[in-house]
């Protein structure tokens, strides 16, 4: 199928739908303490955000590879192709404040990659039915989280988009996703649909029509993008709190990528940002976490943080839960390293944090 994304990490790992390995039989260590995923019991904090899951196969290896929370890569209730390649294009920088006006395409992943996909989805059909067959064949006490986004249409109105991301949060849980989460940051589409955590008023309105949608039991998580001052941060607190259980950060943080070789200097991508992805997103984003953290408390809400970006070793995790993240995620550096968790979980208990 032509929306597939590719990228061969290893020879003998390649990511993609056809690609999916089985789940594997290691010993996964236990990790001591109570852990909440918006009020559902898990057994660590650790969990896998939207996009490394590209369907139920790839959820059920990193589920048996010591993560939790398993996030379904974003779907559309529609089918919509991806990006050309490059969809992800290693970059070599230092931790990124979102202020950077380029930074350096590289050869080698050393952290951190432009991800330029432009959120593709399966048909409904397929996604439906596979999230179904996953929720029955994950064991029970794995959490399975669906990624939705609502798909613009031409003089289509906000009303329209949010009836979309509620379609497809309606159908996510009628297959059985334990969770919803709705994408309202990717730096990489320009329409509304990738936008909406830069505006609280049409956010609102998205979420209402989602919470509606679903049953009040099931966890609602809205994903956002980068914000580091204090006043949008609170406008879209208030304004998402009467809906959701929990807000997902970072997304990435968007930057232009500079090719250069002996012979010229090149802007990827056309000169369009692209959301940077991995290591260097950490510190902006257990900055956003701490932000959010200490609006929530002031606030007195009950809203969990989803702590994401930046994490691939025991360490990042408790900077996160210091900075007041409820749950945990890793995305590209599960990718890199499909054994993150087992390694996390070891260097956790050894107290090498
Ligand atoms: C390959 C890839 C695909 C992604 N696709 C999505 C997506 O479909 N929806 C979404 O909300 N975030 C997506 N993201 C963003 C991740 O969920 C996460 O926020 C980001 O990668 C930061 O985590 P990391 O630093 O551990 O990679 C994607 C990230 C990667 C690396």
């Amino acid at each position: 199928m032509s929306y597939l994304p590719r990228y061969n990490i290893q020879e003998s790992y390649r990511w993609n739908y056809e690609h999916a390995p089985e789940p594997v039989e290691v010993e996964v260590p236990d990790i001591s303490g109570e852990w909440f995923y918006c009020g559902l019991p898990i057994g660590s904090p650790l969990g896998i955000p939207a996009g490394p899951l590209l369907n139920g196969k790839w959820v059920r290896y990193y589920a048996s590879l010591g993560f939790d929370v398993l996030t379904y890569k974003t779907v559309r209730s529609q089918s919509r192709e991806c990006y050309p390649l490059p969809n992800l294009q290693p970059v070599t920088c230092d931790q990124l404040t979102g202020a950077e006006k380029e930074i350096p395409a590289t050869d080698q992943m050393q952290g951190s990659w432009a991800v330029s996909f432009g959120m593709p989805s399966s048909d409904p059909e397929f996604w439906r039915q596979d999230i179904e067959e996953t929720r029955n064949l994950l064991p029970k006490e794995k959490v399975l989280s669906v990624s939705v986004v609502g798909t613009e249409q031409e003089n289509g109105t906000l009303d329209d988009l949010a009836d979309d991301y509620a379609l497809c949060a309606k159908w996510a849980v009628e297959s059985g996703a334990d969770a919803i989460e709705t994408n309202f940051s990717c730096p990489n589409v320009c329409t509304s649909d990738g936008q909406l955590y830069q505006s609280a008023h049409e956010a609102a309105v998205v979420a209402e029509r989602v919470r509606d949608a679903i049953s009040e039991e099931v966890p609602y998580i809205v994903k956002i993008g980068h914000v580091a001052d204090e006043i949008p941060a609170a406008f879209l607190l208030e304004a998402l709190a009467p809906y959701i259980s929990g807000l997902a950060m970072t997304n990435s943080v968007a930057a232009i990528v500079k090719q250069t070789t002996t012979l010229d200097e090149e802007l990827l991508f056309d000169g369009q940002a692209r959301g940077i992805c991995g290591d260097a997103t950490r510190t902006a984003s257990i900055q956003q976490t701490e932000l959010f953290s200490r609006l929530i408390a002031h606030r007195g809400l009950t809203i969990a943080i989803l702590g994401v970006g930046g994490v691939s070793q025991a360490s990042h995790v408790h900077d996160y839960l210091n900075a007041g993240a409820d749950h945990v995620q890793v995305a590209s550096a599960a990718m890199v390293d499909p054994e993150i968790a087992i390694k996390i979980r070891r260097d956790w208990n050894a107290g090498s944090n």
